[in-house]
C-alpha cells in the first residue's frame, strides 16, 4: 500500500552507481544448486526479486551466509528436496529457472508454474521441449510442471522463439548433462553471457553464450567460485531515461557501455547527449526532445525492459513516434496511466502512436509491473507539483535504494507507508 511522493521537475546533477543485474542473480542463484561446495557471489542486488529466490534456496536446504547486504556464501550441499509449491513460485518469472537447476541436480522437478509481470501470454513450451530434448518425461500433474529423467543426455536443441528464459533453464539443466549440447537460436542477452562464465568459473565447459548457438559439453562435477554478477543493464538505462526526460547532468558510474548501446543510439537520437567511458556514461540533457521511432527485440535490439522508460520520455518530444513491442503481446498497459498525467498516446495492438506534449500534469498513478512503475517515477521527476505513485512493490521488484539513488542527485522523492485498509491496526 506504501506510495512514493515525486515533487518534481528538478535538473538531476551528480552521480549514480549501478547495481548489480537482476535477471542474471536470479539465475546465478539457483545454478548454485548445481555445485556442493561452498560459492560466493557477489553485487547481488538487494531487491524483492532476489529475496524471493533466497527465500526459496533456504527452503530446501541451502545455507546462506550474509556477508554483507550485496555478497552471499551459498552451499547446497544438504539440499534435499525437487518440489517448489505456487506459494514459493508464484511471485515472479525466475522461478521457473529452479525447474532447469533441479533437474541437473536431481534429474528430477517438480515446480509450480512461475508468476510474474503480466505482459499477455508466458509459455514455458521451448523450456519444455529443451528439457524433453535432454532426456527428461515431462508431465502437468496437480497444477505442477513434473520434470523426470533417468538420465541427462546432451542433444540438439532449435528455440522456435528466441527465449531468455529457455536459453537460461536449458543450460542449467544441461550442464551436467552427459556429453554435448547444443542450443541453436539461443538468446544473447547480457545476463545469458553472465550465467554461462559463473558456470564456467565453477569448471561447466559452455562455449558461444552471447552469439546464437551456445554449445554446452557436460562435466560431472561443479566447484566451489567466487564471482561478481555483472552491471544491470536496465537499471543503468531507466536512470539514463530519467535524465533525459527531466534534464540534467549525471554520471551513471559501475557500468558495461557495451551493454547500453542500443539504449544509448535511442537516447542520442532523442536528442540526449551521451559521453562513454570505460565503466561509467555522462548523460546531459535540456529537456529538448525529438521524437525518434522505437522497436523492441532480442539482444543486441533495443530491450523490451526499456520501452516503458523510452515511451515516456518519447511522450515529452517535439513530434510523433511510433513504439513498436517486438517481444511481448501486452506491454502497453501502464499507457493509461501516463495519459492521466497528459500523455498524448494511442495503442493499436503492439504499436504505441506517441504524440508529444510539452508537459505532463502532476497525478496520482498507479505502476502496473516493475518497469512500468519505473516509467512513472520517471514520468513524476520530469513533471512540476507533486505526483503520487502506487503499487511500488513492483518497482522495489527490481531497483535497489531507488529513493537514495535518485535524491543523491537532487530528486524531491520519498516513500510514504500507507496502512491497508482492509487490515485494523490496533494500538496496544
Ligand atoms: C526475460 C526477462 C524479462 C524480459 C524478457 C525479454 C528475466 C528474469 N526476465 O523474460 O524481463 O522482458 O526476458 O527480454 O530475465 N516464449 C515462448 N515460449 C517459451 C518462452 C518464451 O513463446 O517457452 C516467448 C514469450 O512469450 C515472449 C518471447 O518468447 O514473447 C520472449 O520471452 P523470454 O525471452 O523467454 O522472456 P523471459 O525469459 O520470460
Amino acid at each position: 500500500m506504501d506510495k512514493y511522493i515525486i515533487n518534481g521537475g528538478n535538473y538531476l546533477n551528480g552521480s549514480i552507481k549501478i547495481s548489480g543485474a537482476k535477471n542474471a542473480a536470479v539465475a546465478i542463484l539457483p545454478a548454485v544448486l548445481l555445485c556442493d561446495e561452498t560459492c560466493r557471489i557477489e553485487n547481488i542486488p538487494c531487491i524483492s526479486d532476489v529475496n524471493l529466490i533466497i527465500n526459496i534456496l533456504k527452503s530446501i536446504g541451502s545455507s546462506i551466509k550474509v556477508i554483507n547486504k550485496n555478497t552471499l556464501e551459498i552451499n547446497c550441499k544438504n539440499v534435499g528436496s525437487y518440489t517448489l509449491s505456487s506459494a514459493q513460485t508464484s511471485g515472479m518469472r525466475a522461478s521457473s529457472y529452479f525447474i532447469g537447476a533441479l533437474l541437473g541436480r536431481f534429474n528430477r522437478a517438480r515446480v509450480a508454474p512461475p508468476g510474474g509481470c503480466d505482459f499477455g501470454v508466458r509459455p514455458i513450451d521451448q523450456h519444455i521441449k529443451g528439457f524433453e530434448a535432454l532426456g527428461a518425461r515431462v508431465i502437468y500433474d496437480n497444477a505442477m510442471v513434473d520434470a523426470k529423467a533417468t538420465e541427462l543426455v546432451g542433444s540438439s536443441i532449435y528455440l522456435d522463439k528466441v527465449s531468455v528464459g529457455a536459453t537460461i533453464n536449458i543450460m542449467l539443466a544441461a550442464v551436467k548433462a552427459k556429453g554435448l549440447t547444443i542450443i541453436e537460436n539461443a538468446a544473447k542477452e547480457p545476463h545469458v553471457v553472465d550465467l554461462a562464465t559463473f558456470l564456467n568459473s565453477m569448471g561447466a565447459d559452455i562455449m558461444g553464450a552471447g552469439t546464437n548457438v551456445i554449445k554446452i559439453r557436460g562435466v560431472d562435477y561443479l566447484h566451489s567460485s567466487t564471482y561478481s554478477i555483472i552491471p544491470d543493464q536496465i537499471e543503468a538505462g531507466t536512470y539514463m531515461a530519467a535524465v533525459a526526460a527531466a534534464g540534467g547532468n549525471v554520471v551513471i558510474e559501475n557500468v558495461i557501455p557495451k551493454h547500453l548501446e542500443s539504449i544509448i543510439s535511442k537516447l542520442t537520437e532523442a536528442g540526449v547527449t551521451i559521453e562513454e567511458y570505460e565503466e561509467s556514461v555522462r548523460v546531459v540533457s535540456d529537456k529538448k526532445l525529438v521524437a525518434t521511432n522505437l522497436l523492441t527485440m532480442p539482444h543486441p535490439g533495443f530491450p523490451t525492459d526499456m520501452q516503458p522508460q523510452m515511451t515516456t520520455l518519447l511522450a515529452l518530444a517535439d513530434g510523433v513516434s511510433i513504439v513498436n513491442e517486438g517481444v511481448w503481446d501486452n506491454r502497453f498497459r501502464y499507457i493509461n496511466q501516463l495519459i492521466l498525467m497528459g500523455a498524448d498516446i494511442t495503442v493499436d495492438g503492439k504499436t504505441a502512436i506517441v504524440k508529444g506534449v510539452k508537459h505532463f500534469n502532476s497525478a496520482p498513478v498507479c505502476a502496473t509491473d516493475l518497469r512500468a512503475g519505473a516509467a512513472l517515477v520517471i514520468a513524476a521527476l520530469a513533471t512540476e507539483g507533486v505526483s503520487e505513485i502506487s503499487n511500488i512493490h513492483y518497482i522495489e521488484r527490481g531497483y535497489e535504494d531507488i529513493i537514495e539513488k535518485l535524491k543523491n542527485v537532487g530528486a524531491d522523492i520519498k516513500r510514504i507507508y500507507v496502512p491497508d485498509p482492509n487490515k485494523v491496526d490496533i494500538a496496544l
